[in-house]
Formats: structure tokens, C-alpha cells, sequence
């Protein structure tokens, strides 16, 4: 997980599908707004556009099994994304 929690962007949208457990897309808003957390269950689409930092992380029961698609292997590689402003919990 790891890789996931630091924040990144890709050059495709990313869509992910939870299919069991849980987790959280953190996802940088407007500048007023700041980075804010998505809770996502079984059940759950979401699509982080191109290029909006994110990262991913697991809740406390640390279970999650989604799909992620993408429509290029490169949409998949994670472009670190460097944010002075951001700090993690
Ligand atoms: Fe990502």
C-alpha cells in the first residue's frame, strides 16, 4: 500500500470499482477546499479525473478488493506529485 499513499496523478482518469471491504480516495479539491477524503464500499464507482492529485489508503479493518481500469497501461503509472501544502494524517 506503500506506493498508494503518497500523492500522485495519472494521465487517464482512474476509475476503480470496489467489489468488498472498504476504503478512502483522499483527492485534492479547490485551493478553499484542500484535500478531502472519499469513503468508498462494496458497491462503489468512483472516477479521480486526469491529472487531480489523489492517493488511496485503507480504513482500520484494512479489507478492500476493487477493479481498477484504465484505458492505456500508461493511464495506470502514478506520477508522484509534489504539494508542500499537503500533510498526511
Ligand atoms: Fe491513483
Amino acid at each position: 500500500m506503500k506506493k498508494f499513499e503518497q500523492v500522485h496523478t495519472h494521465t487517464e482518469d482512474e476509475v476503480r470499482a470496489i467489489t468488498a471491504g472498504n476504503g478512502i480516495f483522499v483527492i485534492k479539491g479547490s485551493d478553499d477546499v484542500g484535500y478531502m477524503d472519499v469513503i468508498l464500499s462494496a458497491g462503489d464507482v468512483i472516477s479521480v479525473p486526469e491529472n487531480k492529485p489523489h492517493y488511496f489508503t485503507l480504513m482500520d479493518n484494512r479489507k478492500i478488493v476493487a477493479v481498477r481500469l484504465f484505458i492505456e497501461t500508461e493511464g495506470w503509472i502514478a506520477h508522484p506529485y509534489a504539494d508542500s501544502s499537503f500533510q498526511q494524517a
